[in-house]
């Protein structure tokens, strides 16, 4: 087969247990309900709990997006973990692959914080354009839960935990119809969770570094001004190469980092408000999780039908940011 196209013909999410208010977080760091609503737009968030891990959420919004796709875990040949949290520093994608009975699948995590599901997205189309795989599930996941430093108002109050999953399958039309991918490694200290070494002498003149990660800092200014230059520049380089105009796209799916953002950037686009999908108020930002769960949420709601046109971002540490352009295929 030549010129072999692209489909997302199913998605799937998993929400943890436990839910945490901003009212509740008042009783933790010195913040109120009003900051963080009007700053934010968030007013609640699920967090994981003891039982819960990566991997039983990853393949929970597996299952649901196998299910809406129509195929069976034997059916899958690649499977993707966009996470920045696995349960396993060598990776938690073949414990996921092995949950689900995925017996012929390759799995591997791949990172790019709350960009990943968007880069995962391009690098999953790229196997089945190339011929090598024909379905592929990729998964957005992230438990920032337990990464955040709760003593810290800037930034405990952003955060949530969740998964989404989506099913990318060969067709004979391409529905992902152009991308733009960009990373600027030089603004990496804006946000990051760095390794915090301790110097470990295991013999005379061999020092080697131990330890464990800091909490999650991150200068909020910076990257709210860095998201709301770049998304719509992204954007509009993702349509140019679909060759497709921005009032042919019926959602604007952006991750859900804060309501500002969103806002900010429809309206640079031009993009009415009623065309941008939001779900932040309930779940905070949970990272590469927040696109394919927002966008879930959507399908099953039947807002987002067959055939709609949806234009996707995901951006922050890295710093990374990226746009799709794609055509939803699924029910
Ligand atoms: O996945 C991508 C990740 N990150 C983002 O997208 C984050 C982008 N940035 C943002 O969303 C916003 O910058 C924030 C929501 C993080 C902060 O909003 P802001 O309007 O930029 O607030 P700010 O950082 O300028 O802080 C304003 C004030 C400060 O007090 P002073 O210095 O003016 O007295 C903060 O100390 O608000 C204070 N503040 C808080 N007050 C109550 C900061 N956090 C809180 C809080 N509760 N949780």
């Amino acid at each position: 087969m030549t010129n072999i196209g692209v489909s997302i013909t199913g998605s799937g999410s998993a929400i943890p247990k436990l839910s945490l208010d901003n009212q509740q977080l008042s009783q933790i760091v010195e913040t109120s309900d009003e900051w963080i609503s009007s700053r934010t737009g968030i007013t609640k968030r699920q967090l994981a709990d003891t039982t819960e891990s990566l991997c039983s959420l990853a393949t929970q919004a597996s299952l649901a997006a196998l299910d809406q796709a129509n195929i069976t875990p034997k059916d899958i040949d690649l499977i993707i973990l966009a996470t920045s949290t696995p349960d396993d520093l060598f990776g938690t994608a073949s414990q996921v692959q092995w949950e689900l009975g995925a017996e012929k699948a390759v799995a591997f995590d791949m990172t790019a914080a709350c960009s990943g599901f968007v880069f995962g997205l391009v690098t999953a189309a790229q196997f089945i354009r190339s011929g090598v795989y024909q379905n592929v599930l990729l998964i957005g996941a992230d438990i920032l839960s337990r990464w955040v430093d709760w003593e810290d108002r800037r930034t405990c109050v952003l955060f949530g935990d969740g998964a989404g999953a989506v099913v990318l399958q060969a067709s004979e039309s391409d529905r992902l119809l152009g991308f733009e991918l960009r990373s600027n490694g030089s603004q990496n200290d804006c946000l990051n969770l760095p390794f915090q070494p301790q110097e470990k002498k295991i013999i005379e003149g061999v020092t080697v570094s131990q330890g464990t990660y800091q909490p999650i800092i991150m200068n909020g200014k910076e990257v709210y001004r860095f998201a709301v230059q770049k998304v719509p520049e992204v954007i509009e380089k993702a349509l140019f190469k679909a060759n497709i105009s921005v009032d042919k796209i019926d959602w604007l799916l952006l991750h859900q980092a804060n309501q500002r953002i969103l806002d900010a950037v429809a309206s640079r686009l031009n993009i009415p408000s009623e065309k941008v999908i939001s779900n932040l108020q309930n779940y905070g930002n949970t990272s590469a999780a927040s696109i394919p769960l927002a966008l879930d949420e959507a399908v099953r709601k039947n807002q987002v039908k067959s055939g709609d046109i949806i234009a996707a971002s995901g951006f922050g540490a890295g710093l990374t940011w990226g746009a799709v352009i794609f055509e939803w295929n699924g029910i």
